[in-house]
């Protein structure tokens, strides 16, 4: 397993920083093609723009739309690259993903389903289809440590588990901001001259609002975790938090609407305060905020009679749920 040496965001020089990834990315590619995957984060925007800044035309760039993302997201982020001249194609993967993720209730073999899914299927046509040798990726430390540290299965780190994507996948794989996290992502991402709304995104994980239903992330639970991340996201825009969410829970709850028993849905909101994802604190919302978001929810989402918000830190919660 190779060593990363950490670079922190204070010591951090972006405008060097992007200089020397960019002569990498195009000493490694040559004269060939890469392709990356564009999800609108932070990590895989900056990732879009450094490769971009190497290699122009020559870096495909495609949001592969897999049914798990939120609200109008494929479009506005094909939208928001426009401007800097990068073009992104949409790619219809929904039912490869539901496909993949049927019966699936375990949270790494739900990671699994999609990884396998995102990197063989969906990126193993595209690879064919563009010629491409190479995926540019925008993994950060952070992946790396808690997939090491076996917290997590994040979705996209092969080589610290011992997978070769040449031979798993059939394409190499470009790590450019492997050595920072997420703060000096940030950093990058700005100097490159993306957009605030872009480089201060909130995060957003890479496995999507599957991440966010405990049980089987279903084509109408995906809906439902939707419609609620919505609204939270709607209520809590000025709050100044790392990361805030919606998650739909398995078990259902006895409710009452209408003067009828409703055996109903719950959702929890989550609310982070965190510098850079390895620890964090609950927000200290106003129970205002709070009542709001539980009328909202209730009366918007269908079939949702409970609403909670957890209170409990990381460690030993994790930030999603799944
Ligand atoms: P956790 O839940 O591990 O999340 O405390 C820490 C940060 O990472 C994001 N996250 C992920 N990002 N693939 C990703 O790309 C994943 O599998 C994944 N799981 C969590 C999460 O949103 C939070 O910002």
């Amino acid at each position: 397993m190779s060593q990363v040496k950490e670079i922190t965001a204070s010591s951090l020089e972006a405008k060097a920083f992007i200089q020397e990834k960019a002569a990498e990315i195009r000493e490694i590619v040559g004269s060939g093609v890469a392709i990356n995957a564009l999800s609108g984060g932070v990590d895989s925007s900056c990732v879009t723009m450094l490769g971009h800044k190497a290699l122009g035309d020559r870096l495909k760039t495609y949001f592969i739309d897999n049914g798990i993302m939120r609200e109008g997201e494929p479009q506005q982020i094909v939208a928001a690259f426009k401007k800097p001249g990068v073009n992104v194609e949409i790619i219809d993967a929904q039912d490869d993903f539901f496909s993949a993720l049927g019966g699936i209730t375990d949270p790494e073999e739900k990671r699994e389903a999609i990884t396998q899914t995102f990197y063989k299927k969906v990126f193993g046509n595209l690879v064919k289809k563009s010629g491409a040798k190479y995926l540019l990726q925008g993994t950060i430390l952070t992946d790396i440590d808690e997939t090491v540290a076996g917290i997590k299965r994040q979705h996209n780190v092969f080589e610290q588990l011992g997978i070769d994507p040449q031979e798993a996948f059939g394409y190499k794989i470009i790590e450019p901001l492997v050595q920072l996290r997420k703060d000096g992502v940030r950093k990058v991402a700005q100097e490159l001259g993306l957009p605030s709304s872009i480089f201060n995104r909130m995060p957003f994980p890479g496995p999507a609002l599957s991440a966010r239903v405990i049980g089987e992330a279903t084509r109408e639970r995906i809906a439902l975790v939707r419609k609620a991340t919505s609204i939270v996201e709607q209520e809590l825009a000025s709050v100044k938090a790392f990361q805030y969410m919606a998650i739909l829970h398995n078990d259902r709850v006895t409710g009452m609407r209408d003067n009828k028993r409703e055996f109903g849905q719950q959702i929890e909101i989550r609310c982070w305060d965190s510098i850079d994802a390895r620890q964090a604190r609950p927000t200290q919302l106003p129970f205002s905020t709070l009542e709001k978001l539980a009328s909202r929810i209730v009366s918007e989402v269908p079939g949702v009679v409970s609403v909670t918000y957890n209170i409990a830190t990381k460690p030993p919660s994790t930030m999603e749920a799944v």
